[in-house]
C-alpha cells in the first residue's frame, strides 16, 4: 500500500480487495446450527455462531456483510472463493494441511471433535458396531475422511448437506450420522437421537479466504484478536454453547 501507514487493525477496509466494494460477502453452508442457519429476523438474514462472528468483523471493517448459502465441499475445496464468489468462507471449517494447499485461513476461532448419533434405542453403541451397517456423513468434510479410515466394513454414503443427512437418518435410510459434535448435539434436542461416541479429532476452525489476498487474513486477524481482548468473544462463546 504505497508508504500509506496502516492502523493497528491491520489493513485499512477501503484497501481490501474484495468482491463487491464496501461489502464483506460471505460463503456458507446453511443449515448447520449452531454455527449457521437461516434468520429472517437478522439484517444479514442468517444466523449462528460464525454468523455473528463475521458480523463483528464485517462491522469492525467498516464494511456491509453480505451472506451466500454455498455447498460445503465447493468450500472446503477452494473452488467457491477461487471463482470469486466471496470474500471468505465461514462454515465450522476446519483448518486442514490439505486445504491449505488451495485456501488461506485465519486464526483459529473454534475447537472442535468428532461424534456418532444413531437413533435411540440403536443397537450401534459405537463406531467399531457400524460393520455391516450404513453410515451418512457429509461430502467433502473431516467427519467423512474419518469416517473413511475408521469405520471399517460400513457402508458409508456422502451427502451434499448436513440437513440432508438428518432427513436420511429421520427416514431411516442410514444407522448412524458423524458429524462434528456440536452440530450432532443440535441433532439429539427433539430426544430421538443421542450421540454414543466422541472422537478427539483436535480440530479447529478458521474462516478460509483466498491464498492471495494476505491484505483480508490479516484485517480478520485483527479484528478476531480485538474481539478475544473485548470480551465480545466470550460473550458469542456463551450464547451459543453454554450448557
Ligand atoms: N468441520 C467439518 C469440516 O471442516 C465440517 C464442516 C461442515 N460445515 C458446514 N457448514 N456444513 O470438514
Amino acid at each position: 500500500a504505497c508508504g500509506s501507514e496502516e492502523g493497528d487493525g491491520g489493513a485499512a477496509a477501503g484497501e481490501l480487495d474484495l468482491v463487491a466494494d464496501g461489502t464483506l460477502t460471505v460463503c456458507s453452508d446453511v443449515p448447520y446450527p449452531p454455527f449457521e442457519d437461516f434468520d429472517e429476523s437478522s439484517p444479514s438474514g442468517f444466523t449462528g455462531f460464525d454468523i455473528d462472528i463475521v458480523q463483528a468483523v464485517a462491522d469492525g471493517l467498516d464494511l456491509e456483510l453480505a451472506v451466500k448459502d454455498s455447498s460445503f465441499d465447493g468450500l472446503q475445496s477452494g473452488l467457491a472463493l477461487n471463482a470469486g464468489e466471496c470474500d471468505l468462507a465461514a462454515s465450522a471449517m476446519t483448518i486442514t494441511e490439505e486445504r491449505q494447499a488451495n485456501l488461506a485461513f485465519s486464526d483459529g476461532y473454534y475447537d472442535s471433535k468428532q461424534s456418532l448419533l444413531v437413533p435411540v434405542g440403536s443397537d450401534v453403541a459405537s463406531i467399531a458396531d457400524l460393520e455391516g451397517k450404513r453410515v451418512g456423513v457429509q461430502q467433502g468434510t473431516t467427519g467423512e475422511a474419518y469416517t473413511n479410515e475408521n469405520a471399517s466394513g460400513a457402508e458409508v454414503i456422502s451427502f451434499p448437506s448436513d440437513a440432508e443427512m438428518y432427513q436420511a437418518i429421520q427416514a431411516g435410510q442410514v444407522d448412524a450420522l458423524l458429524q462434528d459434535l456440536p452440530v450432532n448435539l443440535v441433532h439429539t434436542a427433539g430426544g430421538d437421537f443421542e450421540i454414543v461416541e466422541e472422537f478427539s479429532t483436535e480440530e479447529t476452525y478458521g474462516l478460509a479466504m483466498k491464498k492471495d489476498n494476505a491484505a483480508l487474513v490479516e484485517a480478520v486477524n485483527g479484528q478476531l484478536s480485538e474481539l478475544r481482548d473485548s470480551g465480545a468473544y466470550d460473550d458469542l462463546y456463551e450464547k451459543y454453547f453454554s450448557e
